[in-house]
Protein backbone atom coordinates (compact mmCIF):
# COMPACT_ATOMS: atom_id res chain seq x y z
CA UNK A 1 0.00 0.00 0.00
CA UNK A 2 1.54 3.31 -1.20
CA UNK A 3 1.75 5.85 1.53
CA UNK A 4 0.75 9.36 0.61
CA UNK A 5 1.36 7.78 -3.04
CA UNK A 6 4.93 6.78 -3.61
CA UNK A 7 6.16 9.23 -1.63
CA UNK A 8 9.65 8.50 -1.71
CA UNK A 9 9.72 9.29 -5.30
CA UNK A 10 7.12 12.09 -5.91
CA UNK A 11 5.89 14.92 -3.65
CA UNK A 12 3.23 13.51 -1.24
CA UNK A 13 0.19 13.51 -1.97
CA UNK A 14 0.14 14.42 -5.58
CA UNK A 15 -1.35 13.06 -8.75
CA UNK A 16 2.38 12.28 -9.41
CA UNK A 17 3.07 10.28 -6.00
CA UNK A 18 -0.24 8.56 -6.52
CA UNK A 19 0.26 8.11 -10.71
CA UNK A 20 3.41 6.88 -9.87
CA UNK A 21 2.63 4.66 -7.32
CA UNK A 22 -0.11 3.00 -9.41
CA UNK A 23 2.72 2.24 -12.36
CA UNK A 24 4.97 0.97 -9.81
CA UNK A 25 2.01 -1.92 -8.86
CA UNK A 26 0.91 -1.28 -5.91
CA UNK A 27 -2.04 -2.65 -4.51
CA UNK A 28 -3.47 0.08 -2.79
CA UNK A 29 -2.99 3.69 -1.73
CA UNK A 30 -3.42 5.84 1.71
CA UNK A 31 -4.40 9.22 1.92
CA UNK A 32 -4.84 11.10 4.64
CA UNK A 33 -7.95 13.71 4.47
CA UNK A 34 -8.80 17.39 6.08
CA UNK A 35 -11.65 19.16 5.30
CA UNK A 36 -11.44 22.90 3.38
CA UNK A 37 -13.14 26.23 5.27
CA UNK A 38 -15.18 25.72 2.27
CA UNK A 39 -16.22 21.94 3.22
CA UNK A 40 -13.98 20.32 0.44
CA UNK A 41 -11.74 16.94 1.37
CA UNK A 42 -7.97 17.42 0.19
CA UNK A 43 -5.51 14.92 0.97
CA UNK A 44 -2.76 16.84 3.14
CA UNK A 45 -1.40 15.18 6.30
CA UNK A 46 -0.38 18.61 8.57
CA UNK A 47 -2.87 20.45 10.10
CA UNK A 48 -0.90 22.84 8.47
CA UNK A 49 0.10 23.60 4.46
CA UNK A 50 3.39 25.47 5.14
CA UNK A 51 6.24 21.78 5.54
CA UNK A 52 4.64 20.62 1.52
CA UNK A 53 3.67 24.18 0.00
CA UNK A 54 4.80 27.18 -0.80
CA UNK A 55 1.58 28.55 1.05
CA UNK A 56 1.55 28.83 5.22
CA UNK A 57 -1.88 28.71 7.18
CA UNK A 58 -3.91 25.80 8.37
CA UNK A 59 -6.19 23.82 5.52
CA UNK A 60 -9.23 24.10 8.11
CA UNK A 61 -8.82 27.63 7.68
CA UNK A 62 -8.30 27.60 3.85
CA UNK A 63 -10.75 27.70 1.16
CA UNK A 64 -9.95 24.50 -1.86
CA UNK A 65 -9.61 27.92 -4.12
CA UNK A 66 -6.61 29.14 -2.08
CA UNK A 67 -4.90 25.79 -1.68
CA UNK A 68 -5.34 25.41 -5.78
CA UNK A 69 -3.16 28.46 -5.87
CA UNK A 70 0.02 26.75 -4.03
CA UNK A 71 2.28 24.52 -5.06
CA UNK A 72 2.68 21.02 -3.42
CA UNK A 73 5.95 19.75 -5.77
CA UNK A 74 8.92 22.27 -5.59
CA UNK A 75 9.87 21.55 -1.80
CA UNK A 76 11.09 18.40 -3.25
CA UNK A 77 13.25 19.54 -5.81
CA UNK A 78 16.46 18.94 -5.82
CA UNK A 79 19.70 18.08 -8.04
CA UNK A 80 18.65 14.99 -8.03
CA UNK A 81 15.26 14.88 -8.17
CA UNK A 82 13.55 16.15 -11.30
CA UNK A 83 11.09 19.42 -11.11
CA UNK A 84 7.87 18.80 -9.89
CA UNK A 85 6.47 22.10 -11.53
CA UNK A 86 3.78 20.62 -13.68
CA UNK A 87 0.29 22.08 -11.68
CA UNK A 88 -1.98 19.59 -13.11
CA UNK A 89 0.45 16.62 -11.16
CA UNK A 90 1.47 19.07 -8.17
CA UNK A 91 -1.60 21.08 -7.38
CA UNK A 92 -3.15 20.27 -4.59
CA UNK A 93 -5.34 16.84 -4.62
CA UNK A 94 -8.79 16.87 -3.84
CA UNK A 95 -10.03 13.12 -2.51
CA UNK A 96 -12.76 13.32 -5.31
CA UNK A 97 -9.74 13.22 -7.88
CA UNK A 98 -8.44 10.79 -6.32
CA UNK A 99 -11.18 8.39 -6.34
CA UNK A 100 -11.47 9.23 -9.94
CA UNK A 101 -8.10 8.11 -10.71
CA UNK A 102 -8.69 4.92 -8.67
CA UNK A 103 -11.52 4.51 -10.54
CA UNK A 104 -10.13 4.84 -14.28
CA UNK A 105 -7.17 2.90 -13.28
CA UNK A 106 -7.93 -0.12 -14.96
CA UNK A 107 -7.54 -2.73 -12.25
CA UNK A 108 -8.64 -2.95 -8.95
CA UNK A 109 -7.14 -0.35 -6.38
CA UNK A 110 -8.10 -0.04 -2.84
CA UNK A 111 -7.87 3.22 -0.93
CA UNK A 112 -7.20 3.60 2.63
CA UNK A 113 -7.92 7.01 3.54
CA UNK A 114 -7.04 8.50 6.80
CA UNK A 115 -9.22 10.80 9.15
CA UNK A 116 -7.23 13.30 10.40
CA UNK A 117 -7.63 14.66 14.05
CA UNK A 118 -7.98 16.68 15.92
CA UNK A 119 -9.67 19.07 13.32
CA UNK A 120 -12.05 22.33 13.59
CA UNK A 121 -14.28 20.15 11.55
CA UNK A 122 -14.60 16.76 13.57
CA UNK A 123 -17.94 15.13 12.77
CA UNK A 124 -18.46 16.81 9.07
CA UNK A 125 -15.24 15.26 7.77
CA UNK A 126 -16.79 12.10 8.60
CA UNK A 127 -20.32 13.40 6.95
CA UNK A 128 -18.40 14.41 4.22
CA UNK A 129 -16.47 11.85 3.16
CA UNK A 130 -19.18 9.27 3.46
CA UNK A 131 -21.15 12.07 0.98
CA UNK A 132 -18.59 11.59 -1.42
CA UNK A 133 -17.90 7.56 -1.04
CA UNK A 134 -22.14 7.58 -2.00
CA UNK A 135 -21.14 9.48 -5.25
CA UNK A 136 -18.81 6.83 -6.29
CA UNK A 137 -20.92 4.30 -5.12
CA UNK A 138 -18.53 3.18 -2.40
CA UNK A 139 -20.98 3.93 0.56
CA UNK A 140 -22.30 0.22 0.81
CA UNK A 141 -20.65 -2.43 -0.01
CA UNK A 142 -22.44 -5.85 -0.01
CA UNK A 143 -19.81 -7.10 2.74
CA UNK A 144 -16.42 -5.78 4.35
CA UNK A 145 -14.35 -8.06 2.39
CA UNK A 146 -15.94 -6.38 -1.41
CA UNK A 147 -15.09 -3.05 -0.12
CA UNK A 148 -12.30 -1.23 -1.96
CA UNK A 149 -12.09 1.44 0.52
CA UNK A 150 -11.45 1.33 4.05
CA UNK A 151 -10.88 4.25 6.90
CA UNK A 152 -8.11 4.69 9.30
CA UNK A 153 -7.92 6.74 12.01
CA UNK A 154 -6.32 7.46 15.49
CA UNK A 155 -9.57 8.57 16.52
CA UNK A 156 -11.85 5.90 18.04
CA UNK A 157 -14.64 8.60 17.62
CA UNK A 158 -13.97 9.06 13.94
CA UNK A 159 -14.35 5.26 13.07
CA UNK A 160 -17.28 4.46 15.39
CA UNK A 161 -19.12 7.60 12.93
CA UNK A 162 -18.22 6.06 9.68
CA UNK A 163 -19.15 2.09 11.42
CA UNK A 164 -22.04 3.26 12.72
CA UNK A 165 -23.52 5.42 9.20
CA UNK A 166 -21.53 2.53 6.81
CA UNK A 167 -21.18 -0.55 8.68
CA UNK A 168 -20.10 -2.61 5.71
CA UNK A 169 -17.02 -0.38 5.13
CA UNK A 170 -13.66 -1.42 6.82
CA UNK A 171 -12.18 0.55 9.46
CA UNK A 172 -8.43 0.70 11.06
CA UNK A 173 -7.63 1.47 13.92
CA UNK A 174 -4.40 3.20 14.05
CA UNK A 175 -1.62 2.78 16.94
CA UNK A 176 1.77 4.46 18.11
CA UNK A 177 1.82 2.05 21.28
CA UNK A 178 1.22 -0.82 22.77
CA UNK A 179 -2.36 0.05 23.96
CA UNK A 180 -2.73 -0.55 28.44
CA UNK A 181 -4.78 -4.13 27.81
CA UNK A 182 -2.86 -5.31 24.92
CA UNK A 183 -3.27 -8.58 26.15
CA UNK A 184 -6.72 -9.09 24.97
CA UNK A 185 -5.77 -7.62 21.52
CA UNK A 186 -9.35 -6.10 21.76
CA UNK A 187 -10.01 -2.68 19.53
CA UNK A 188 -12.65 0.48 19.97
CA UNK A 189 -16.02 -0.04 19.13
CA UNK A 190 -16.25 0.25 15.62
CA UNK A 191 -12.44 -0.15 14.39
CA UNK A 192 -12.38 -3.93 12.89
CA UNK A 193 -8.51 -3.94 11.48
CA UNK A 194 -5.59 -3.12 13.73
CA UNK A 195 -3.03 -0.25 12.30
CA UNK A 196 0.34 -0.53 14.33
CA UNK A 197 3.08 1.69 13.70
CA UNK A 198 6.26 -0.58 12.37
CA UNK A 199 8.53 0.30 15.75
CA UNK A 200 5.25 -1.02 17.98
CA UNK A 201 5.40 -4.14 15.47
CA UNK A 202 9.30 -4.37 15.99
CA UNK A 203 9.25 -4.57 20.00
CA UNK A 204 5.84 -6.33 20.32
CA UNK A 205 5.87 -8.75 17.67
CA UNK A 206 3.64 -10.93 19.95
CA UNK A 207 0.84 -8.19 20.04
CA UNK A 208 0.35 -9.09 16.35
CA UNK A 209 -0.04 -12.82 16.88
CA UNK A 210 -2.71 -11.65 19.73
CA UNK A 211 -4.42 -9.70 17.40
CA UNK A 212 -4.36 -12.09 14.67
CA UNK A 213 -5.79 -14.61 17.40
CA UNK A 214 -8.57 -12.23 18.25
CA UNK A 215 -9.56 -12.29 14.34
CA UNK A 216 -8.32 -9.33 13.38
CA UNK A 217 -6.33 -8.47 10.38
CA UNK A 218 -3.22 -6.42 10.94
CA UNK A 219 -2.39 -3.18 8.75
CA UNK A 220 1.42 -2.11 9.27
CA UNK A 221 2.86 1.52 8.72
CA UNK A 222 5.01 2.92 7.28
CA UNK A 223 7.44 -0.02 6.44
CA UNK A 224 10.24 0.89 3.90
CA UNK A 225 13.52 -1.05 5.69
CA UNK A 226 13.78 -4.57 3.61
CA UNK A 227 13.95 -6.09 7.30
CA UNK A 228 10.76 -4.35 8.68
CA UNK A 229 9.32 -6.08 5.27
CA UNK A 230 10.62 -9.09 6.18
CA UNK A 231 9.53 -9.02 9.39
CA UNK A 232 5.97 -8.17 8.36
CA UNK A 233 5.91 -11.18 5.90
CA UNK A 234 7.26 -13.57 9.18
CA UNK A 235 4.21 -12.21 10.95
CA UNK A 236 1.40 -12.38 7.95
CA UNK A 237 0.19 -9.23 8.39
CA UNK A 238 -2.35 -8.59 5.88
CA UNK A 239 -1.41 -5.57 4.54
CA UNK A 240 2.09 -3.61 4.16
CA UNK A 241 1.58 0.62 4.14
CA UNK A 242 5.14 2.10 2.47
CA UNK A 243 6.16 4.89 0.96
CA UNK A 244 8.31 2.40 -1.92
CA UNK A 245 6.21 0.51 -2.82
CA UNK A 246 7.81 -0.64 -5.86
CA UNK A 247 10.76 -1.82 -3.66
CA UNK A 248 8.28 -3.90 -1.53
CA UNK A 249 7.32 -5.61 -4.64
CA UNK A 250 10.19 -6.54 -5.08
CA UNK A 251 11.26 -7.51 -1.92
CA UNK A 252 8.07 -9.88 -1.72
CA UNK A 253 9.27 -11.58 -5.35
CA UNK A 254 6.14 -9.71 -7.47
CA UNK A 255 7.99 -7.27 -9.99
O1 LIG B 1 -1.02 4.62 7.44
C1 LIG B 1 -1.04 5.17 8.69
C2 LIG B 1 -0.02 6.23 8.81
O2 LIG B 1 -0.08 7.04 7.68
C3 LIG B 1 -0.22 7.04 10.04
O3 LIG B 1 0.75 8.01 10.24
O4 LIG B 1 1.48 10.34 10.32
O5 LIG B 1 1.90 9.00 8.28
O6 LIG B 1 -0.41 9.75 8.81
P1 LIG B 1 0.93 9.33 9.37
CA1 LIG C 1 -1.60 8.70 7.09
Amino acid sequence: MAHRGASEDAPEHTLAAYVRAIEDGADALECDVRLTADGHLVCVHDRRVNRTSNGRGAVSALELADLAALDFGSWRDSEESPDWKDPGFTSVLTLERLLELVADAGRRIELAIETKHPTRWAGQVEERLLHLLKRFGLDAPAAPGESPVRVMSFSARSLHRIAYAAPNIPTVYLMQFLPLRAREARLPAGARIAGPGIRLVRNHPSYVERLHAAGHQVHVWTVNEPADVDLCVSLGVEAIITNRPRQVLSRLGRL
